[in-house]
């Protein structure tokens, strides 16, 4: 595959784990210059540090997506080294809480402010060089918890959130230049489960009896659609929501089972 990448800078919220360093670190070998946001300064230089050892170019910085003076200071280290953002990949996310008698309003709002807010936060940053230039891209990072009732809710309302704020972005700056998409991948086995992990060894094991496609998903399942999206391959694609979610989504695989008398 040609280097599709090559002359743009990216921007990756929560670039230093998982599935953003995955994007992060793949992007780059396709030529992207990359820039690593995440909490962590440490995770994101670690990440920079592998792209440049790998001959590409890179930095990693610290953000908290849900702090608008944050996410301006990083955004401008960005534009300072690299000199424009064209693709943000905002990818940053945490989970509290399940039900809602589960968890306190401090844990909603952290949701809300992580998830939803941040994606706003980040795209206010990144859009007028964008527009300025009538070219960018946004991919968010969605969940197929946003699509259906599949527990943490106020993590998946805000996941919701997302695939509407996908459309409008789209809607709002296509004009412009700008195309805005979402993913939804299914369960990715990544830190985000560490504790889950810990308590559960046999989580993903068990988690892989929904999925039709009978396994849970690697961050390799979501690299290349994530790819996708944000390079000029998909230049007619706006305002989707992808899952990624080795059939999750597609129906309930139970009632099929019990139909069939499995
Ligand atoms: N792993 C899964 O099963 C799964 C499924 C669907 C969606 N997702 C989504 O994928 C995205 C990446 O998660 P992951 O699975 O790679 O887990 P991960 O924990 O490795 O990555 C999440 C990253 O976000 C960062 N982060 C958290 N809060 C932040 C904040 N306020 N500001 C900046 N960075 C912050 C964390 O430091 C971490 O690096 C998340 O949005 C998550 O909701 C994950």
């Amino acid at each position: 595959m040609g280097k599709r990448f090559e002359g743009r800078v990216t921007f990756v919220t929560g670039g230093g784990s998982g599935i953003g360093k995955g994007i992060a670190e793949a992007m780059a070998a396709e030529g992207a210059k990359v820039v690593a946001a995440g909490l962590t300064l440490v995770k994101t230089e670690e990440v920079a540090a592998t792209i440049m050892a790998a001959g590409g170019e890179a930095l990693g910085v610290s953000v908290d997506v849900a702090d608008s003076e944050s996410v301006k200071a990083a955004i401008g280290q960005a534009i300072d080294r690299f000199g424009r953002i064209d693709i943000l990949v905002n990818n940053a996310g945490l989970s509290v809480g399940d039900t809602i008698l589960d968890f306190d309003e401090a844990a909603w709002d952290r949701n809300l402010d992580v998830v939803l807010k941040g994606i706003y936060l980040c795209s206010r940053e990144a859009l007028p060089g964008m527009i300025e230039r009538g070219s960018g891209v946004i991919l968010n990072v969605g969940s197929v918890n946003g699509i259906t009732g599949l527990g943490e809710s106020a993590y998946s309302a805000a996941k919701a959130g997302m695939v509407n704020l996908t459309q409008n972005l789209a809607i709002h700056y296509g004009p412009k230049g700008v195309r805005a998409n979402c993913i939804a991948p299914g369960t990715i086995r990544t830190p985000i489960w560490g504790a889950r992990v810990e308590k559960e060894p046999q989580v993903f094991d068990n988690l892989a009896k929904v999925y039709p496609l009978g396994r849970v998903g690697e961050v390799s399942d979501v690299v290349p659609a994530a790819l996708f999206l944000c390079s000029d391959d998909a230049s007619w694609i706006t305002g989707v929501t992808l899952p990624i979610d080795g059939g999750l989504t597609a129906g309930s695989f139970f009632i099929n089972q019990l139909l069939q008398g499995g």
